[in-house]
């Protein structure tokens, strides 16, 4: 597969058949990843660079894990116990890391723009895991793929992402994804919770549950971004659950066969029932194998690809 880029920042930046071809390179990534020993010797004498200056479990994990099974070295870098942490900014710790010939760096930053940033300071590929409210295009790819292998085509599907889609970069790059792939995406919740100009966006707004569950294919619930909401934007977290709390009960207005997403982590009895969370409808643990996968294939794709051999 001809890979032309050197970063991932957005979903935007990939057309549906780039899109569709990396979940196909991923099924091969998956199979490895079944075997007793899930190793190859791929990316041997490549490093990845983890920047992470928010938290994360999922995501810096996965990249981890998927850099080491294609043998790759990887490095850690988080906020704390760096000199981020003494006020360097990032300009110069990126000047910093790259001269340490990293091959890829992995950066999650609380700053809009970040990855956008480091990607026009830096000849390595940089990979943007979640920055501020903007994007998670990793997200985005391992949730569709998710359904991918599910689903015998995106077309005639409806997805409904439910919660706080205002302070989501995952609801932004899922519905680049998915719109690019032909699926209806609907939006459900709070009028508080939504973006100021979602009119703009290509998607049907419900601030109903009952209502946005009837006829949809998948739901995936998005996680309260309490650190990044003002105060007031809601009555009490237990209203919230009562009104916008995903139950059984909202599964039997779906299609049959519908299935529940989400990427984790996950706040049970508030976004999502508990029952529901662990229930066979559930996709949230294949969403996670999914990333390996779908991490495995970037690192493959951007670490081997012309655009970087030429640098
Ligand atoms: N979905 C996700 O980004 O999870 P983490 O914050 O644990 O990486």
């Amino acid at each position: 597969m001809d890979w032309p880029h050197k970063d991932l920042l957005s979903v935007d930046q990939l057309t549906s058949p780039e899109i569709l071809e990396l979940f196909q390179l991923a099924q091969n990534f998956e199979e490895i990843n079944s075997r007793l020993v899930k190793k190859t010797p791929t990316l041997k004498g490549k490093s990845v660079l983890l920047l992470f200056a928010e938290p994360s479990t999922r995501t810096k994990t996965s990249f981890d894990i998927a850099a080491k099974r294609l043998s790759a070295d990887t490095f850690s870098l988080a906020t704390k116990g760096s000199s981020l942490e003494k006020g360097e900014d990032l300009k110069d710790t990126g000047l910093t890391l790259q001269a340490m010939q990293p091959d890829a760096i992995v950066i999650r930053h609380s700053q809009s723009g970040a990855a956008d940033f480091l990607a026009r300071q830096l000849h390595c590929s940089i990979i943007n895991a979640g920055d501020g409210w903007h994007a998670h295009p990793t997200q985005a790819l391992l949730d569709g793929f998710t359904l991918y292998k599910l689903w015998e085509g995106f077309r005639d599907r409806t997805l409904l992402l439910v919660g706080d889609i205002a302070h989501s970069r995952v609801a932004r790059s899922d519905i680049e994804l998915f719109t690019k792939l032909g699926v209806s995406v609907r939006l459900c919740a709070p009028r508080t919770l939504l973006p100021r100009h979602v009119a703009d966006w290509p998607v049907s707004v419900y601030t109903d549950l009952d209502e946005a569950c009837r006829g949809v294919d998948a739901i995936q619930c998005l996680r309260l971004q309490l650190e990044r909401q003002q105060s007031g934007l809601l009555p009490s977290l237990r209203e919230y659950a009562t009104r916008f709390g995903l139950r059984k009960k909202h599964m039997e207005l779906t299609r049959p066969g519908a299935k529940v997403l989400h990427p984790g982590p996950m706040n049970r009895g508030i976004e999502i029932d508990s029952h529901l969370a662990d229930d066979t409808d559930s996709l949230i643990l294949d969403q996670v194998s999914s990333g390996i996968a779908i991490r495995m294939t970037l690192l493959y794709l951007f670490l081997t690809s012309t655009s970087q051999r030429r640098e």
